[in-house]
Parts: structure tokens; C-alpha cells; sequence
């Protein structure tokens, strides 16, 4: 008969981890995964998991993270690597001065959108502007913030995307009033100034996979808000012929390489005065007509 000793074994804690340590190796995981702000998303990410600031994550490098905290970062991590974009992982996003609530039914918007708002700062006051195809609401509600004195209407033919841009109109306390409709169709009259960020990716090759977009547009935003036929201008098109005489103003926001061709749609409906307006990266933007 063997006889044994009765030995306890102590597991060792695991050793804490550090908000430096977690932002290093959360960063070389999300940019193993193909994400190209993988820092920055990584702060964001762990901010949020442990209810802080970004700015607190570098005062503190060394503060160790609960178990808690641990999980949370874990899991919004996992949710990142499979190139979920940030904005809907925190279900908001930052425009001009505004922050909006966002989900997968609504496109985030994007800062080159906000030249669009900048167009229309300078219109006379109290015009009655609409943001045709207005997703969160973004530019409308930008536009009410920065200029009360506007009347904002916002139209957009998805139900699901005005639940939302709804939603940040009465949260944000910002008046504007929302129709559902494709386009200006029975709204003929009503405006003066339409701005509009519609879709305007062109369907290459008979397919929506001809462009070769990131994961994180592909697979998580809406599809109606993205492509729009052969040349990416089939809704433009379509809505600068519905602009009646009364529309004095008009501000689009346009893909690279498309700003001659919608500045010649412009002038084919008697927009005289064409203006372009360059991104950040030096792509032509937005495009402005105006008309006596
Ligand atoms: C590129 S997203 C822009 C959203 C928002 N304006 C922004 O800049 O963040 C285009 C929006 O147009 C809407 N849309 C697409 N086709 C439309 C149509 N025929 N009439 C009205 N809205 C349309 C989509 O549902 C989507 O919300």
C-alpha cells in the first residue's frame, strides 16, 4: 500500500491588470483584427467599460481594473475585433456640438458631413430648410443647434431611422419636424433650402461588392443608406429634379470624384452660382447651388 502526503495547493492570484497594460495589449488585438485606429479605439472601449474618461486613462495608467471592469472591456473588445464600429458599441457619436444616440439603423455620421451643416449657416434668417435623407438626424439637428432662428424639417424614407433621429430631437430638446418620405415627394412648396448627405455609392459591376468598402460598413450599417445605382447619383439626380422655383438653395454632399458631375445636374435645373467645398482630406464635398 502507497501511501500519499496531502499537499495543498495555493493558486496564485492572477497578477492585476493595469489600465496601461490592458489599452497595450487590447490595442495589438484590435489591430491584428485589421481595426486602423486600434489605440484610440482601444481608450474608448475601456473608458466606457470602466465608467471613466479617456483623459483619467492617461492620468492613471497604473490603477488597477476589477474583475468587473475586466469582463465589460472584454466583452466590448470582442465586439470591436469583429470590426463592429465604435460608435455603435457605445451607441453614440459626437457631430459639430451635439452628441447623437446611434444604432444599426441609422448610418453613423461622419465629419466630412459636417461641412454640409457649415454650408447652411449662412442662410437668411428664419428659411425653411429640409435635410432630405436625414439618418439620425445629424445635419438637421446640427443645424437647429447652431441656428434656432431655421425652421428644420427632416425627411427620411426609412420609419426605423426617424424612430431614431426622433428619439435625439427630444433628448437633444431641439425642434424639428420629421416626415416620412421618399424624397420630396408631396412635400412640393414647403422649403426654400434643402440640404441632403443622401446615398452615393455606386453599385459597381451590378454588385454592391464592387466597391471595396471596410467590414465595418458592409456588414453593420444599413444598406439604404449607402448605395444609389450605377454611378452612385440616381437619388441626387432624382431629387434635384423635384426642387421647385421656390428652392433658392441647395447643399449636397457628394463622393469622391462626383462633385463636376452634380455641379452640372445643378446648373441643368437653373442653379446658377455653383460652389464646391473640400473635405479635410482635400476632396471636393459638398457642392452649393443657388438660384435668384
Ligand atoms: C448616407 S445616409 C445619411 C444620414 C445622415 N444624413 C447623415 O449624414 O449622417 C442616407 C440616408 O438617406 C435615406 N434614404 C435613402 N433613400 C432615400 C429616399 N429615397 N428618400 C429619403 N431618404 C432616403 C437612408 O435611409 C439614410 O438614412
Amino acid at each position: 500500500m502507497s501511501s500519499t502526503t496531502n499537499q495543498t495547493v495555493i493558486a496564485e492570484p492572477p497578477a492585476p491588470l493595469t489600465v496601461g497594460a490592458a489599452i497595450k495589449a487590447a490595442t495589438r488585438r484590435l489591430s491584428a483584427a485589421g481595426c486602423d485606429s486600434a489605440g484610440l479605439d482601444a481608450e474608448l472601449l475601456l473608458a466606457a467599460a470602466i465608467s471613466c474618461d479617456r483623459t483619467s486613462l492617461h492620468i492613471a495608467p497604473e490603477r488597477e481594473i476589477e474583475a468587473d471592469g475586466q469582463a465589460a472591456f472584454e466583452e466590448l473588445c470582442a465586439r470591436r475585433e469583429a470590426r463592429e464600429p465604435v460608435a455603435y458599441i457605445l451607441g453614440r457619436r459626437g457631430f459639430r456640438h451635439i452628441e447623437l444616440t446611434v444604432d444599426r439603423r441609422v448610418l453613423i455620421p461622419r465629419p466630412e458631413t459636417e461641412f454640409l451643416v457649415e454650408a447652411a449657416l449662412g442662410l437668411a434668417s428664419g428659411s425653411r430648410v429640409v435635410d432630405v435623407g436625414t439618418g439620425s438626424g445629424a445635419v438637421a439637428l446640427a443645424l437647429k443647434d447652431e441656428r434656432r432662428d431655421l425652421v428644420l424639417t427632416a425627411i427620411d424614407i426609412s420609419a426605423a431611422a426617424l424612430a431614431v433621429a426622433r428619439a435625439n430631437a427630444e433628448r437633444l430638446e431641439l425642434e424639428v419636424t420629421f416626415h416620412q418620405a421618399n424624397l420630396l415627394a408631396g412635400c412640393s412648396g414647403k422649403f426654400d433650402s434643402v440640404v441632403a448627405n443622401l446615398p452615393y455609392i455606386a453599385v459597381l459591376d451590378g454588385t454592391q461588392k464592387g466597391n471595396a468598402l471596410a467590414p465595418e460598413i458592409v456588414e453593420y450599417e444599413p444598406e439604404a443608406a449607402l448605395y444609389a445605382g450605377a454611378d452612385g447619383l440616381d437619388l441626387i439626380r432624382r431629387l434635384l429634379k423635384q426642387l421647385d422655383h421656390q428652392v433658392s438653395f441647395v447643399a449636397l454632399e457628394v463622393g469622391e470624384g462626383q462633385a463636376p458631375e452634380v455641379g452640372r445636374l445643378m446648373r441643368a435645373v437653373s442653379f446658377a452660382e455653383i460652389e464646391t467645398i473640400c473635405d479635410l482630406a482635400g476632396i471636393e464635398r459638398i457642392v452649393v447651388g443657388r438660384r435668384g
